[in-house]
């Protein structure tokens, strides 16, 4: 799918608040600092639609990005980030359930994971939710750049092993680097599948 046009449509707390007009969408989640603001500006060729820093925590609304007049990207705060307040997290965390639980328009959700790393005690309470509450979702492994082939290849079987203990089979997974535009035609085709059937 070729993107035309990207540009913010607004941010909110609140699904009921959510910029007009509604759209379907496609959300992203992961915990904080894992690339999610990243993979949006990779993913619209604009580096900076959505604003990334390497300090976690820098997302903390939810934010509607307009793709080709016709369907949102949607950035969500991050969760699992340690240093902010028991209040700021459990604020962060309602709003992201308040989008994930209650989103008409949400078509799909991309839960992000780093590719160096093993799926985290946060992320597995989330995934735990998603499932239970029949909520569909797909998998990008992130930050595919910071590991060589080798070492990425063992790591991603690993999550996936990991991910095969608990569930009888995986959802989709895609590998990405906002660095190098890895996983970019695959995520956008597949996006595009999802709106062609709907
Ligand atoms: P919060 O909004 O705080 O939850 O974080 P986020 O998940 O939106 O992460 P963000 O996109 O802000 O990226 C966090 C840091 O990781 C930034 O310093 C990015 O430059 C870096 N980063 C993100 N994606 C990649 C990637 O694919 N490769 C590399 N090498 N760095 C990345
Ligand atoms: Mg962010």
């Amino acid at each position: 799918m070729k993107i035309v046009s990207a540009r913010f449509a607004g941010s909110s707390t609140r699904t009921d608040r959510k910029p007009a007009p509604l759209l379907p969408e496609f959300a992203f989640i992961g915990r904080s600092n894992v690339g999610k603001s990243s993979l949006i500006n990779m993913l619209t060729g604009q580096r900076k639609l959505a604003m990334t820093s390497s300090t976690p925590g820098k997302t903390k609304l939810v934010n509607h990005f307009l793709i080709n007049d016709s369907w949102y990207l949607v950035d969500l705060p991050g969760y699992g980030y340690a240093k902010l307040s028991q209040k700021g997290r459990e604020e962060l965390r309602q709003i992201v359930r308040d989008y994930i639980f209650h989103s008409q328009e949400m078509q799909l959700l991309f839960v992000l994971i780093d590719a160096r790393h093993d799926i985290g005690a946060a992320d597995w309470d989330f995934l735990c939710d998603l499932g239970e509450n029949g909520i569909p979702f797909s998998i990008i492994f992130t930050k595919c750049d910071k590991l060589g082939p080798v070492a990425l290849e063992r790591q991603i079987e690993r999550d996936q092993a990991q991910l095969l203990e608990r569930w009888e089979e995986l959802p989709p997974c895609f590998l990405s680097s906002a660095e190098t535009g890895r996983g970019r035609d695959e995520i956008l085709a597949y996006i595009e599948s999802i709106l062609s059937a709907t």
